[in-house]
């Protein structure tokens, strides 16, 4: 568990979907007053919406729920060839997103975004980063928006994310080519938390990391496959009994999983 704090997402905007909403590629920029909007900077704007554009993610683009704008960070490029990058101070392997081609670009995207750093964090994906959480999703997903640096290369000049007080978020404990993978996993995690999105909103309240701990097993049909049957607790109708057998199901597998959770679990319970 992290120390984070618990904010509920605000609604921004009444849903209402009739049948004649048409598809993504229809539709030019429908967005409900005030709909959570995500700014992206990334040298791969075609990487977007990428996995997001599908299933409830997609459906609530499309619906306006909420928003994402893109912001090509070669158009920030120098010179005929549009560079962004230069050979890293002191030598070393590759290359090193330039400070003055990254801030143009984070100051457009300031434009339209809440300056509050807690209705609008600034955030650059990098491996060095407080890793990514269920508590820092309900926290992106409570404010009105986030913007997104992806990083490439080696990464980026660290006077920007100084200057301008970048926080960095971690995918976790490796090296991806890039940031956009990162990206779409933060906002998959966050949007998914919007109000309206989700069918059943209680479905988040169960899952693994809403309550400190991982989500008991999930069974369905057919009640026997691989002469392995569903527990008969599942099946009585018994939702006392249901809501016991599944606690304790979370307590184990936590506690087998991951050590880390239990501890801070068993610490909150004090
Ligand atoms: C090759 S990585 C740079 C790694 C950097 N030289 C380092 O060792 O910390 C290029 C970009 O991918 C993104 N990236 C790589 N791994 C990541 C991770 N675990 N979480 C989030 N972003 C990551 C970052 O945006 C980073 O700038």
């Amino acid at each position: 568990m992290t120390d984070e704090t618990d904010p509920k997402p605000k609604s921004h905007g009444r849903l209402k979907i009739s049948a004649s909403v048409k598809p993504r590629d229809l539709m030019a920029d429908v967005r409900v007053a005030g709909a959570w909007q995500a700014k992206i900077i990334t040298l791969f704007p075609e990487a977007f919406p990428g996995t997001l554009g599908l299933s409830l993610t997609g459906k609530a683009l499309d619906f306006g729920l909420w928003a994402l704008e893109t912001i090509d960070l070669r158009r920030f490029g120098l010179g005929k060839h549009r560079n962004v990058d230069d050979t890293p101070a002191g030598g070393g392997a590759g290359m090193v997103l330039r400070a003055d081609v990254v801030g143009p670009a984070l100051e457009e995207a300031m434009v339209g975004a809440s300056p509050d750093r807690t209705e609008w964090p600034v955030v650059y994906l990098s491996p060095r980063g407080r890793p990514l959480d269920q508590a820092m999703a309900r926290r992106f997903a409570a404010g009105q928006g986030i913007t997104l640096l992806c990083g490439r290369f080696e990464g980026v000049d660290e006077r920007v994310l100084f200057h301008y007080g970048i926080e960095e978020v971690s995918l976790g404990d490796f090296v991806l080519t890039g940031g956009e993978i990162a990206a779409q996993a933060l906002l998959d995690a966050t949007v998914r938390l919007l109000p309206n999105v989700l069918g059943n909103q209680a479905s988040t309240e169960e899952e693994s990391f809403s309550n400190g701990l991982l989500e008991h097993p999930q069974f369905t049909k057919p009640a026997e496959w691989n002469g392995m049957a569903i527990p008969d607790v599942l099946q009585s109708g018994h939702h006392g009994q249901i809501a016991k057998w599944r606690q304790a199901q979370s307590e184990a597998l936590t506690k087998a999983r991951r050590p880390d959770l239990w501890q801070a679990w068993q610490d909150k319970k004090r």
